[in-house]
């Protein structure tokens, strides 16, 4: 080989070391950050899902398969199957898991909302199944949604079950019995991170002002919350998108302050589709555009340590059968397991990283960011620390088996392979 062809092979072989993530996964690892999805157990058996979730994601949550209505086909009857195959995916691709959820007003089995139980009755059934789930999952689910979505557009808290239909014996008591679950799931697993979780109080609004609230007074009087869930399920793409995300950074910094952390938890951008059940190229543009932002707000915030999407591929996403087919196409790769122009949007940014001023610091009064500390300390803290050095999912990567997304499809990575090659071709003059 001639000494051209030598340098040109050394050149190559730096470059990609130091160059180019090939994979969402790759990319966050290098700044500690989860990138996660949304799975169905059902599906894991599918090899290109399968390991498009390993090569991509360190991070999974069940979309279904922990709610009440998969977990308690009866009052008397557990069924941890579909969860623990969850987990069992995830531990065999060194993968976090997030748990999700504990208290919801929505899917809920029939036997416990037309149970005509009475307060006292809701009470205990619910402490007994926070317990009972919490401990089956300690130590393999390092976080919980403990409480989903129980606030309403005016931030006031909705009707449920749990709350006031009849509720657990709190309904006159505000936030009272959030508290109080919270306070049972730390009980079940004083190591998990608890997180309130909850859709469109993402930006400033009236909502996210309410879950700032509750969350100041809980941080206040040492009741165990470690983070705030923003779902982010994207309708339209219709409003100026900037001020929407300098809103969610907003919201993610004030967050922050608290001494809390903030996940993205159900991240998808789901677009108009017509009578063939396709979209329009532009929006595809736009829906890049709209990840793009997300992920930027999630990385400028120090308080921000996770980012997941709600699924990756648009052949399995809940958006076709909840607009009943009139939106769709909402998620990274394409029905064919082929990234999408929102992958590379998101891998770019990814790639580019966390800018300098908002890295998770590290200091003793910090909130860790993958387990709780051993006493839980009720005062405001600094930014989260940091998690680049612990996370068992940065220890080994997946196999790519020969995968070239992050470097083929994205445009960066031929940015670099320009400036390769002119490399190349200077040293060989
Ligand atoms: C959805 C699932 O994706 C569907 O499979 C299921 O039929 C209904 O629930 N907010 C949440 C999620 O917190 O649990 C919901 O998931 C989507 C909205």
């Amino acid at each position: 080989m001639s000494i051209h062809c030598w340098q040109s092979v050394i050149l190559t072989a730096a470059l990609a070391s130091v160059c180019c993530a090939q994979s969402l996964r790759e990319a966050a690892d290098r700044d500690g950050l989860l990138i996660g999805t949304a799975v169905r157990p059902s599906q894991l058996s599918e090899t290109a899902y399968a390991s498009t979730v390993a090569r991509e994601f360190n991070m999974v949550e069940a979309e279904d398969a922990m709610k009440w209505w998969v977990l308690r086909p009866d009052r008397a009857t557990y069924d941890f199957r579909q969860g623990d195959e969850v987990v069992r995916f995830a531990a065999a691709h060194q993968m976090k898991v997030r748990g999700h959820c504990l208290v919801w007003s929505h899917y809920n089995p029939d036997w416990l909302t037309h149970g005509q139980f009475n307060p006292r009755q809701l009470s205990r059934l619910l402490r007994e199944h926070i317990a009972r789930v919490m401990k089956h999952y300690r130590g393999q689910v390092f976080a919980w949604d403990v409480v989903n979505e129980a606030l309403d557009e005016n931030g006031n808290l909705r009707d449920s079950l749990w709350y006031n239909q009849p509720g657990i014996g709190l309904s006159s008591e505000g936030t009272a019995y959030i508290e109080q679950v919270f306070r049972w799931a730390h009980k079940a697993d004083p190591q998990a991170l608890l997180f309130y979780n909850e859709a469109e109080g993402e930006g400033m609004n009236r909502k996210s002002d309410a879950i700032y609230t509750m969350v100041k007074d809980f941080k206040r009087r040492g009741v165990p919350i470690d983070g705030v869930g923003l779902q982010l399920h994207i309708p339209m793409l219709d409003a100026d998108m900037p001020p929407i995300f300098a809103g969610i950074s907003s919201n993610i910094a004030r967050l922050a302050a608290l001494g809390v952390q903030v996940h993205i938890t159900e991240l998808d951008v789901s677009l108009p589709l017509d009578a063939s059940g396709l979209p329009k190229a532009d929006d595809l543009t736009r829906q890049a555009q709209a990840y793009r932002g997300i992920v930027r707000a999630c990385l400028n915030g120090a308080g921000c340590t996770a980012i997941q999407t709600w699924g990756f591929t648009d052949k399995y996403s809940w958006i076709g059968s909840h607009s009943h087919g009139a939106r769709g196409h909402a998620l990274l790769f394409d029905r064919a397991y082929q990234p999408k122009p929102a992958y590379c949007a998101v891998w770019e940014e990814l790639s580019a990283g966390r800018a300098s001023d908002s890295k998770p610091r590290s200091t003793p009064s910090s909130t860790p960011i993958l387990e709780r500390p051993a006493a839980f300390e009720s005062s405001p803290a600094a930014a989260p620390a940091s998690i680049m050095s612990s996370g068992p999912f940065t220890a080994r990567r997946p196999r790519l088996d020969g995968w070239t997304a992050g470097s083929a499809w994205c445009r960066p990575f031929q940015l670099d392979l320009l400036r390769l090659r002119s490399a190349n071709a200077s040293l060989s003059r």
